[in-house]
């Protein structure tokens, strides 16, 4: 199994059991104790759970940073992108649970609501993860994107050449395809991975159109070889544009998730002053 599709199930959900005996012993803690003055974060089942809530994120950051010198596929990057999940997730409970449901418009719940957006992003990481490693090999069918973008050289190689034994029309074709056949570009080009404008399938179109006009039956030979070939790098040029695109969707949500964690961070540690210096 790959990284990506088994993180969740690593070692028989083994984080998956220990953030949700966590969870447990968090709602236990939470429930047995009713201080006067009712359940909050300055209590000391409250403040437990906000040092727990708070190594769980440090914790949780660094993990994520260090994960990124792991090798992809290797056993432990998938435990700690296990652990990093499950872990995570639990910070519902406990964080919910130290604020003891008192919220307001202050730094403090600023700290929460940023976390929860993490916890978010880090939903869709997890959704794009096990969704798109799959689409990607379907969409390569077994190649990888270097073995096409090597195959699609050798395409531009034989269209040319098509082109000298071809009346001056089919250089037009030719020439449509070299140059307006891109891959990737602005932001939402990239994101879309649409193939609208594709200057190859462009090419298809007007070479077969001129190649219903020829009547010698070797030019109609080549003829159809170039269309063909037109239409087979009109096809790698689609697969690569969605590839990148695919590519991109699993890294965008880390732009939020990234940022976000570094806001949750900022405003936990004002939360903390706060609570320590001015409560
Ligand atoms: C060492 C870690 C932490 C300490 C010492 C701590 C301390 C406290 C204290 C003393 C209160 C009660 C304030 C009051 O009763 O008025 C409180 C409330 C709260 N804490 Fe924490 N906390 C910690 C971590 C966290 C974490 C990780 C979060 C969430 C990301 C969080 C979010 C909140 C919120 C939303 C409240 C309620 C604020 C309100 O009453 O409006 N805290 N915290
Ligand atoms: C408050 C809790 C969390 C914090 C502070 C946090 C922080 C981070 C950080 C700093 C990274 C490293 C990003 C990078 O590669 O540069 C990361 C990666 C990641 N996080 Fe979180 N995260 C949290 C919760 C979650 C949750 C709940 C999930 C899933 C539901 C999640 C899913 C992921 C995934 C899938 C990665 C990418 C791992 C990889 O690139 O292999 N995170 N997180």
């Amino acid at each position: 199994m790959s990284a990506h599709t088994s993180f969740l199930a690593h070692e028989r959900f083994r984080w998956f059991k220990r953030s949700a005996w966590l969870c447990l012993i968090t709602i236990v803690a939470y429930s047995a104790y009713a201080p006067v003055g009712g359940r909050n974060g300055g209590t000391w089942v409250g403040y437990g759970l906000g040092t727990i809530g708070l190594l769980l994120i440090l914790w949780l950051s660094w993990l994520g940073v260090k994960k990124r010198g792991f090798s992809g596929g290797s056993h432990t990057i998938r435990g700690w992108t296990s652990a990093h999940v499950y872990l995570g997730l639990s910070l519902t409970i406990i964080a919910t649970l130290h604020t003891g449901f008192e919220f307001g418009w202050n730094v403090h719940t600023l700290a929460y609501t940023l976390m929860m957006l993490v916890i978010l992003s880090g939903g869709f990481g997890v959704f794009a993860y096990l969704r798109y490693p799959a689409k990607m090999s379907e969409n390569l069918i077994g190649q990888s994107a270097s073995a096409l973008k090597k195959e699609m050289q050798d395409l531009d190689i034989r269209i040319a050449r098509l082109t000298q034994r071809l009346p001056d029309s089919f250089a037009e074709a030719a020439r449509m395809s070299l140059d307006q056949t891109k891959i990737g570009g602005g932001f939402m080009a990239l994101l879309s991975g649409s193939s609208k404008k594709c200057g190859s399938a462009k090419a298809v179109a007007l070479a077969s159109s001129q190649a219903e006009t020829l009547t010698d039956s070797a030019q109609q030979t080549s003829a159809t070889e170039m269309v063909a070939s037109l239409s087979r790098k009109a096809e790698i040029a689609s697969r690569l544009r969605r590839d990148l695109s695919y590519k991109a969707i699993m890294d965008i949500w880390l732009w939020l998730h990234v940022p976000l964690t570094l806001g949750l961070i900022a405003s936990l540690g004002a939360h903390v002053f706060i609570v320590f210096y001015y409560w």
